[in-house]
């Protein structure tokens, strides 16, 4: 059973935990996209474990984890990760592998990203992470970036030098500070022998564990609203998290995937600049913010919140084929008299949206149109049994999985792996 696991929103729909979740079953896990921009968490007893950019499934000896080709690896954030995960008692050897063809995220990436942040106009800042995501990936597409296979190479630290050299021409027309080539090469000298041992054609590997009738894993990082095709462009991330992606990015065929999980969370967040139709500024965004402890796993941000949008969720479940939802945090709406179910967006001329458009002018003209329903109003935390749970708590879920389709697969009462209820899969 191969499985593409993606975020149906805007990110941190706690993916993380689900992949932990499903790790169980499975022999690979697969990051094909994203980089050191995700932070996943994954809660064990009283120990929160926070990935970047390795698989969540780490968390579980002896299953391989794999950085596929589609990935942009920062090697020192890899280093320190790993470093990281080894710490807390696991043990990487023979099972963490790293796509040669996998791009690497340097260190002027990280200095364009930032340069470029702040030449943005107001109205088109994006709110990057900062991690260098845009810049490498504008350089993958522009045939002038790093692959993890150059390290094996002997020019190696030439073509650092080189890169420099481009990148600071950037540098200079963006009013920053220039990179020292030379620097540059001594930096990046000691990476080649610390990640040659993790190189390897993870094509083959997965083909190979596909023959073998392995159960392969893909653990999609950021989420449909913010792919660079699918999501509210310009105000995305610059890859594919959707579940095509798992195919691009790490190079096994459409065909060997067997089933789509898309992760929701009952509520809606997001990180950074652009729209969000369902968005709640006042105290009730508090309250979301301060239950669900909103704040960003990779920069510290306060999320952005706001009530459930059954249009994107709709859309996620199309652009992505989802057969199985995990939903989550249900927990959070505990408290709530009434919770909220967006179900198009109203223009003033009162046409309503009941698919995402791709012109967000015409979508900030617009207002939610919402369907109340009643909330539970009790703790759903300890809830073991989707049986168990209130009768209008069972109506919200169900209601959700009538307006965007899909089967419900998983639902996550609270952050630690024993919180999760399996319904469907
Ligand atoms: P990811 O990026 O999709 O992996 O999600 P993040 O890890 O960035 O954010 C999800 C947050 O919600 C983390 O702090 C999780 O520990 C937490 N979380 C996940 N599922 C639940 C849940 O069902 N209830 C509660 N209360 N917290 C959850
Ligand atoms: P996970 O995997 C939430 C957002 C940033 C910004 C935009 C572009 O944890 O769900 P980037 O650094 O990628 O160029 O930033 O995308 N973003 C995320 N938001 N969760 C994430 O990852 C994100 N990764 C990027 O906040 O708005
Ligand atoms: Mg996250």
């Amino acid at each position: 059973m191969n499985t593409v696991l993606v975020g149906a929103q805007w990110g941190d729909e706690g993916k993380g935990k689900v992949i932990d979740f499903l790790t169980e079953e499975a022999d690979v896990v697969v990051r094909f996209q994203g980089g050191s921009n995700a932070g996943h968490t994954v809660v064990v007893g009283d120990k929160k474990y926070v990935l970047h950019l390795v698989p969540s499934g780490v968390l579980h000896d002896g299953k391989h984890c794999v950085i596929g080709n589609g990935v942009v690896m920062d090697p020192f954030d890899l280093m320190k990760e790993l470093e990281q995960v080894e710490s807390w008692g696991f043990d990487l050897r023979g099972r963490f592998h790293i796509s040669e063809r996998a791009q690497m995220v340097m260190q002027w990436h990280r200095a364009l990203d930032r340069a470029e942040e702040a030449a943005r106009p107001a109205g088109r800042k994006i709110g990057t992470t900062g991690r260098g995501i845009g810049p490498a990936y504008a350089a993958k597409v522009g045939r002038c970036g790093m692959r993890v296979g150059d390290i094996l190479k002997p020019n190696f630290l030439d073509l650092v030098r080189d890169c420099v050299e481009e990148a600071n021409l950037k540098l200079r027309a963006l009013g920053a500070q220039p990179i020292d080539p030379g620097e540059m090469a001594k930096l990046y000298a000691p990476m080649v022998p610390a990640l040659m041992p993790y190189v390897t054609d993870t094509i083959q590997f997965l083909h190979q564990n596909l023959e073998a009738k392995k159960s392969i894993l893909f653990e999609g990082a950021q989420a449909t609203m913010l792919d660079i095709d699918f999501g509210t462009y310009p105000f995305v991330t610059s890859s594919n998290p959707t579940a095509g992606g798992a195919c691009t990015g790490s190079g096994i065929s459409p065909r060997a995937i067997d089933r789509v999980i898309g992760v929701l969370k009952l509520y809606t967040t997001r990180v950074g600049e652009g729209p969000f139709p369902t968005e709640l500024t006042g105290p009730e965004g508090e309250v979301l913010r301060r239950r669900g402890g909103e704040f960003g796993a990779t920069t510290g941000r306060p999320r952005r919140c706001g009530w459930f949008d059954a249009v994107i969720a709709r859309y996620a479940q199309r652009v992505n084929g989802v057969d199985f939802w995990a939903m989550t945090k249900l927990d959070v709406l505990d408290e709530f008299p009434v919770v909220r179910i967006c179900t198009g967006y109203r223009r003033a001329d009162g046409f309503v949206y009941t698919t995402f458009p791709a012109d967000l002018d015409a979508l900030a003209a617009c207002e939610p149109v919402y369907e109340d329903l009643p909330g539970w109003q009790c703790s759903t935390s300890s809830v073991t049994d989707y049986s168990e749970l209130p009768e209008n708590a069972k109506a919200y879920v169900n209601r959700i999985l009538e307006l965007i389709g899909g089967k419900l697969g998983v639902l996550s009462v609270g952050p630690a792996r024993e919180t999760t209820l399996r319904v469907g899969i």
